[in-house]
């Protein structure tokens, strides 16, 4: 693709639209979600070669329990399989996996898979790949607030960003969403803050490079601010030329 005068180092995306996808086809939901995997495969690939350094997906939501039984165990095996399949070609091609969210709940088995993929890929520095696992956004925020009291420090925007889950990386410049859905259903509630949202029609078993590249093209377009007027933040860039 041709060069973008400004490009995301960090995009999040919600992965929507896999049961949507497999219903389509007189398909069980779970074929979306596998055909989902393989989508997400070649996103992690096309990350690098585009300067994106941080991908951050929602791949299970805190509430995604309250799903159909065969649909969440599903989703486990899913998980298990493409962990046992794929670390090993993410940890030669530099990506350093994490999973974000919380561990209870979760079985013995996919606990200590995600902690030795997380472990086999922790010297890689080319791509950052985090999966939002049993995770919700407002569960990180109310962990982290509480951690804070625990403790005794004053909660304050600083101490509350650097004691939420992914601290360790920069906030998501885009944010996308496939699927046709509008809204953020709990992810990233902190981090999304100044966020662009871009909203895909497509399901995310149809995504591709080319609607990555459609997403990248329409965020080269827009003015940040971060709460400032057009002309400061154009005196901004200006100044750093
Ligand atoms: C939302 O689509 C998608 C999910 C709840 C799961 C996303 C998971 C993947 C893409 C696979 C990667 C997963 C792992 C475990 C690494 P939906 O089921 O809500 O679709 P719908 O809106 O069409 O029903």
């Amino acid at each position: 693709m041709a060069e973008l005068l400004s490009v995301p180092r960090h995009i999040a995306i919600v992965m929507d639209g896999n049961g949507r996808w497999a219903s389509k086809r007189y398909m069980p939901r779970i074929a979306g979600h596998k055909q989902g995997v393989d989508v997400l495969k070649r996103i992690v690939s096309a990350c690098p070669s585009r300067n994106i350094g941080t991908l951050t997906v929602f791949a299970f939501s805190s509430e995604n329990w309250n799903r159909p039984v065969e649909e969440v165990s599903g989703l486990m095996d899913i998980l298990a399989m493409a962990l046992s399949r794929e670390v090993p070609k993410l940890q030669r091609d530099g990506v350093r996996l994490r999973f974000v969210g919380s561990r209870d709940g979760l079985s013995a088995r996919v606990k200590s898979g995600l902690e030795q993929a997380e472990a086999a890929t922790e010297g890689n520095s080319l791509l950052s790949l985090n999966v939002c696992f049993n995770y919700g956004g407002r569960w990180d925020i109310a962990s982290a607030a509480a951690r804070l009291a625990e403790a005794g420090t004053p909660i304050t925007e600083a101490s509350l960003s650097g004691a939420l889950s992914m601290s360790y990386c920069s906030d998501p410049d885009l944010l996308i969403r496939t699927g046709n859905e509008m809204r953020l259903s709990n992810f990233l509630m902190w981090q999304a803050a100044y966020s662009e949202l871009y909203f895909s029609d497509l399901l995310w078993p149809d995504f591709d490079e080319t609607a990555l590249d459609a997403a990248l093209l329409d965020y080269a377009s827009r003015e940040r601010r971060f709460g400032k007027t057009s002309s400061q933040v154009s005196g901004d860039s200006a100044n750093t030329a």
